[in-house]
């Protein structure tokens, strides 16, 4: 993210030596090994790595939706590591917007009354649902759609109504695991497109875990895990050049 220095960087997501073990029925698997990272406001970062490496498992501990088994995740100033499941799941839905692969949506809604749900149910807003999520839509380029139902929409146009209701309750962390793992190479390109816009036009801070190296070259930052733990190297490299060019 641009920083010319002149101004401190707003944390809003830190962990700190974060590990995760998880019971299979070989044994104990550690999933993650100690992962300490910062993520700025407003800022894009792709995570990328093999298949296993634990990115989901990372991504969960991020958004409260799993505990590590050590460590310390701190969202937007709040340490979220020891909370209740009652606490936790109130902290996800005031911090954290998901978007997952398979987009999840209600099929019996409607595009806009998908967006609307989570605002009806946030006790903070006082504004009209049906405005805000009509808003979001069209920021997303769905003005045309948000009378269809999921059914009625391309997997591009679903993964952008899912977007929408991610931002819907206007999170400061938006997380999201492989968005584009479902669909076909330009509606990818379509969804991130109208990500980035939306992103930029409200300052919302996105983690994207992806398998495309040439979606993870278009993010500010690019974290690579291995086998649960952070890595430098080449792959890091590439992907920052490729963000440069
Ligand atoms: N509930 C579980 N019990 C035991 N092991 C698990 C469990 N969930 C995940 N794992 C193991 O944790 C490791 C990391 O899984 P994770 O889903 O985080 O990987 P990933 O990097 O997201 O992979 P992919 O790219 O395939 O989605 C894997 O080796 C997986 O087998
Ligand atoms: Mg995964």
């Amino acid at each position: 993210m641009n920083n010319n220095g002149n101004s401190p960087r707003e944390v809003v997501l830190r962990t700190q030596n974060l590990t995760r073990d998880l019971n299979s029925g070989a044994g104990v698997v550690h999933v993650l090994r100690g992962i300490s990272l910062e993520i700025y406001k407003a800022e894009r970062v792709g995570i990328i790595g093999p298949s296993g490496s634990g990115k989901s498992t990372l991504l969960g501990l991020m958004g409260g939706l799993d505990s590590p088994t050590g460590g310390t995740i701190e969202i937007d100033g709040e340490n979220i590591t020891r909370l209740s499941e009652d606490k936790l799941t109130e902290v996800r839905n005031r911090k954290i917007g998901f978007v997952f692969q398979f987009f999840n949506l209600i099929p019996t809604l409607t595009a806009l009354e998908n967006v609307m749900l989570p605002i009806e149910f946030s006790r903070s807003f006082k504004g009209s649902p049906r405005k805000r999520a009509t808003e979001l839509l069209d920021m997303l380029g769905m003005k045309d759609r948000v009378h269809h139902r999921p059914s009625q929409l391309s997997g591009g146009q679903q993964q952008r109504v899912a977007i929408a209701r991610a931002l819907a309750n206007n999170p400061p962390l938006l997380l999201a695991d492989e968005p584009t793992g479902n669909l076909d190479s330009d509606s990818g390109k379509l969804v991130l497109q109208a990500l980035r816009d939306v992103q930029r036009e409200i300052g919302t801070t996105v983690v994207i875990v992806t398998h495309d190296p040439a979606i993870a070259g278009t993010m500010d930052r690019v974290l690579t895990l291995i086998d649960g733990q952070l890595v430098e190297g080449t792959a890091v490299m590439q992907n920052q050049r490729v963000a440069v060019n």
